[in-house]
């Protein structure tokens, strides 16, 4: 193990928020860069529009899971962070990074172990893991379960979209039902998590006598969340975001696990590629399914 680095470890402030946006935004796409395969888009870094996203789901979770959001402080600076948030029985982790010049000194180590100790009361913990070897190393070192996660990326072919009836446009009003799917495939409802969805995207609900499926969606068209009591319905609100994809542009539906190959069968029907990246980390479940998870929502 390298030298450990002198850091204190405190609760996260709203005043950190920018700091931490900042961090996250740069190690990510640290990783990517060292990550990302020839054939894939050259990574860009996460652009201002969606820092202000990232900080905007970083405030809920401040103020919803105090106990669960950390930053780790050298010489009176920010160097790092962890969110983490309990929704009913299940701990998530959100968002963990250490500034690139500060990694591999023990800082992460002792984050990651500020905010497992939120989730202490947990019997599921979930999240989505980038596919760095420092991170990864951490996560199955902490006990958890790794699934490769696949995505789908790709101009969609218009003629493949299929008609779908009975997707209509969600709102609040669905947070109920919302709630009883995320029960029925992830095992915990994301609560007021999808107030902060809805701020973010659009919305997407099948009712159907046979079932039930919701999705939000990107304003490219990307489905960012998906969960359905029936793969059919999960299917049906994959195909209506796909659909909304403008014509000719490329779009992605990421973290796929291979619990969910009726979203491949999808993508494959749009004549979308599979690539895989990163994994998927459980503890005392199962990967969901009829499930797509949301990268920091879950
Ligand atoms: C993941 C991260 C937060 C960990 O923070 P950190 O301060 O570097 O963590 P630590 O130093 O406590 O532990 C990292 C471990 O990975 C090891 N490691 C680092 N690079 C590695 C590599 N290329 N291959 C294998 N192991 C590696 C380190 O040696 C260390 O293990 P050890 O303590 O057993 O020696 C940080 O590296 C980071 O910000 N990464 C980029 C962003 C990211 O991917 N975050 C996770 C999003 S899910």
């Amino acid at each position: 193990m390298a030298a450990m680095t002198q850091a204190l470890i405190r609760p996260a402030r709203e005043s950190d928020l920018e700091a931490m946006a900042a961090i996250t935004a740069a190690s990510y796409h640290a990783v990517d860069e060292r990550t990302f395969q020839r054939a894939w888009p050259d990574p860009v870094p996460r652009p201002p529009s969606r820092n202000g996203a990232w900080m905007n789901r970083t405030r809920q979770a401040l103020r919803t899971d105090p106990g669960g959001c950390w930053v780790a402080e050298v010489d009176g600076v920010v160097v790092g962070g962890a969110i983490s948030r309990v929704r009913e029985l299940m701990w998530i982790l959100a968002s963990f990074a250490v500034t690139p010049g500060h990694q591999g000194q023990g800082v992460g180590t002792q984050l990651l172990a500020a905010a497992m100790h939120h989730g202490r009361g947990c019997l599921r913990g979930m999240f989505a893991s980038s596919a760095d070897p420092g991170a990864v190393r951490r996560y199955r070192l902490a006990g958890f379960t790794l699934h490769p996660q696949m995505f789908v990326t790709g101009v969609v072919d218009r003629s493949a979209i299929p008609v779908v009836d009975r997707v209509r446009e969600g709102s609040a009003g669905d947070i109920h039902l919302l709630d009883s799917i995320d029960r029925a495939t992830r095992g915990a409802a994301h609560l007021s998590d999808h107030e902060v969805l809805l701020e973010q995207f659009r919305l997407i609900v099948c009712e159907r006598s046979s079932g039930s499926a919701y999705a939000y969606v990107a304003e490219d068209g990307a489905p960012v969340l998906v969960a359905g009591t029936t793969r059919r319905t999960a299917s049906d609100v994959m195909w209506e975001a796909l659909a909304s994809s403008a014509p000719g542009t490329s779009v992605a539906v990421h973290h796929v696990t291979a619990a969910n190959e009726w979203a491949l069968d999808v993508g494959l029907a749009a004549r979308m590629s599979v690539h895989q990246s990163g994994y998927l980390c459980l503890r005392g479940m199962a990967p969901p399914s009829p499930y797509v998870h949301h990268g920091s929502m879950l």
